[in-house]
């Protein structure tokens, strides 16, 4: 039997059986049969969860980019790894191969070198969906520079906070991009955020809309002529086994965003082991993440787990609305994907156009169907699994974190059977644990609490950048000797598990994690506001959509209300971005406060959401009597 693809139901108990008896033993020979080192490792794991520290594979030597590019060559060459759907279905699409993937990575990889980048400096990425953006990651890869990639997305500010907390040496961007009709100046940003950054020395600019930019002298260099004069060879270096391999920030629920750092060979071996069997993956398959790389899933799902596999992996500029609602659907059909991975909010959306976007187009090549980044609610589920699977495809809903590096409860298709909402069973060597509010283990089935993991996977993210100290408050202190996620789970009659949402001030809006504090602290900058709070409420397509309450000052009380709310959600625009934007903004007099002064954020919460028949007990706030006037007033 081999332990790398599991086929059957019975073998999945099986394989989880012998991964949790022997953990070690289990991960050696995954990690032995299928992959290339360098250097074997010493020891297969070590781990204290009370430093924590965190170690797998210790001692071997590897280099990722070999792992996914090199050793595919000889039998593989002439494959397809990505095929690049422009944003633009005008434009043709780009097919290439494993050896022209090898070759544009190392003439990156030596630009970089060119550069003065060596193994270890930060390198930030800040491109949209282009082939430079996954050659990048793997140029850095290739030299053991460590990358940070930011969603193109993000503002200039966001930008560099992110280059500044990982001391980044370059960045990598476009002259802008193309988002549907519209086009983005990344440029511009950028140049906006590198006043703040002095550590930056060289910026690579790759051409995508041909705008007229500025080019700082000496500083900024267009990548093609670079490219055009590099050397399309480059020996790989050497790697340890725990050498970190990225970092990449995701929101916590209070102060800066927290830069998680993934490092080489365990993060290597989880990712492929799970690609391969979570999407069941077969040589000829064409698979299709949507996600973008500038989070967590496009890392491990569009980049490393399929390339480490040899698989076909498909990278989409555009939106699912450009030109139209059917635009997926006809890359499916275009590619003849087999394999097919979102988030819930895309379904939702896609859901409440004419169903002719979908039945125009021939679906019949999907095998598999994901779902990514937030709970799926049960009519997206059937929507999903109607229209787009014909019910015979089955539908992955995949729980994991920027933090777990891999997918850690889910289905495997045609192994696990499905029930809708539910991720179902761990994967195999992730142990789950649910736990109450006086920290014991709920055991047993149909129980509900809070999530944690009890023991490491070989993915785990290893430290918060520069901060190791909040790591372990984050996520080890909650619980002893165990890794907390923030989520809570219930756990049905046969053991499958629902995860029921954040129990932190982490609120999920279109799948994009968004901490309160952050979004509070760029409100509270505007001059005419004096204090606010934000709490997520249901939205029928991006899940949640968060809702703002902002006590003005004296300044601001005269002023045109529809005014104020434009200008803060200008202001959160250029903190953080568009995707941080408040639906609605009430100004109130006052916040419900406990009387140690905190935002009674339960109650903010359920007025948000139209739910105020039972507000529990407000007795104990410092201020019961504004409970009344925000909820007469809201909106
Ligand atoms: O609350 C969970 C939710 O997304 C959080 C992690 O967000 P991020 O680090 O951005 O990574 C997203 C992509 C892996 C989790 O703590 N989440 C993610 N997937 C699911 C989910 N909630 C319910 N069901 C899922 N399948």
């Amino acid at each position: 039997m081999s332990n790398y693809h599991i086929k059957h139901l019975e073998e999945y108990y099986q394989v989880y059986r012998k991964s949790v008896r022997n953990p070690e033993a289990f991960w050696e020979e995954i990690a032995e049969e299928h992959f290339v080192w360098r250097k074997r490792w010493d020891n297969v794991l070590s781990w204290d969860f009370s430093k924590p520290e965190i170690k797998w594979f210790e001692g071997a030597q590897l280099n990722i980019t070999e792992n996914c590019l090199d050793r595919h060559i000889p039998t593989r060459g002439n494959k397809t790894a990505i095929i690049f759907e422009p944003n633009d279905p005008k434009e043709e699409a780009e097919y290439i191969t494993y050896r022209q993937l090898h070759e544009r990575v190392c003439k990156m990889a030596n630009v970089l070198l060119e550069k003065g980048i060596k193994k270890g400096d930060r390198v930030c990425i800040y491109l949209p969906m282009i082939p430079e953006l996954a050659i990048s990651v793997l140029a850095c890869a290739r030299i053991g520079a460590i990358h940070s990639v930011v969603f193109a997305g993000f503002s200039s500010n966001a930008l560099a906070t992110r280059i500044n907390d990982s001391d980044c040496k370059l960045a990598i961007t476009s002259d802008g991009s193309y988002r549907g009709s519209k086009t983005i100046d990344l440029k511009g940003i950028v140049d906006k955020a590198l006043e703040a950054c002095p550590g930056i020395e060289n910026v690579l600019v790759a051409k995508r809309i041909n705008s007229t930019i500025e080019m700082v002298p000496d500083r900024d260099h267009w990548l093609q002529p670079l490219l055009d004069e590099a050397y399309g060879d480059n020996v790989a270096e050497i790697m340890d086994a725990e050498d970190p391999l990225f970092i990449l920030y995701t929101s916590g629920s209070t102060g800066r965003p927290k830069g998680m750092v993934h490092t080489t060979a365990g993060y290597m071996v989880y990712t492929a082991y799970t690609f391969k069997n979570i999407f069941q993956y077969r040589e000829h398959d064409v698979y299709w993440c949507t996600a973008d790389i500038g989070w967590i899933t496009g890392h491990s799902y569009i980049v490393y787990g399929p390339l480490a596999n040899g698989a076909t992996t498909v990278m989409f500029e555009g939106v699912p609305s450009y030109p139209d609602y059917g635009r997926f659907w006809e890359v499916v059909q275009k590619h003849k994907v087999t394999q097919f991975y979102t988030a819930p909010t895309a379904i939702r959306a896609l859901a409440k156009e004419n169903l002719e976007f979908v039945e125009k187009y021939d679906l019949s090549s999907l095998k598999v169907l994901g779902s990514v980044g937030e709970p799926i609610n049960e009519e997206a589920w059937h929507w999903y699994n109607n229209n787009v699977g014909k019910k015979n495809s089955p539908i992955v809903d995949t729980w994991w974190q920027t933090e777990t590096g891999g997918i850690m409860i889910s289905p495997i298709p045609y192994v696990t059977p499905t029930t809708p909402t539910y991720a179902t069973l761990p994967f195999i060597g992730i142990q789950p644990a649910l736990m109450d509010e006086n920290a014991e283990e709920i055991k047993g089935n149909q129980v509900e609490g809070r999530l944690c993991i009890k023991f490491p996977w070989p993915s785990i993210a290893r430290t918060i950048w520069g901060n190791h100290e909040r790591y372990r408050d984050t996520y080890f202190t909650a619980y002893e000797n165990m890794y907390f996620t923030g989520d809570g789970a219930l756990r049905d009659a046969v053991g499958y598990y629902r995860i029921t949402g954040r129990v932190d001030d982490v609120i999920i809006v279109s799948g994009h994690n968004l901490g309160t504090a952050p979004i509070e602290d760029s409100i509270n900058e505007h001059p005419a506001v004096a204090e606010s709070a934000i709490v997520g409420f249901p939205h029928d397509v991006k899940g949640n959509a968060l809702y703002g309450y902002v006590i003005l000052k004296e300044t601001g009380e005269g002023r045109d209300k529809n005014n104020l709310r434009k200008e803060i959600n200008q202001q959160i625009t250029e903190q953080i971005g568009p995707i941080a934007k408040l639906d609605k903004i009430q100004f109130v007099s006052g916040l419900p406060k406990t009387r140690s002064g905190k935002i009674m954020r339960r109650i903010l919460r359920k007025i948000a959401s139209n739910d105020t028949s039972n507000l529990g007990d407000t007795s104990t706030l410092l201020n019961p009597e504004i409970v009344q006037e925000i909820m007469d007033n809201a909106l």
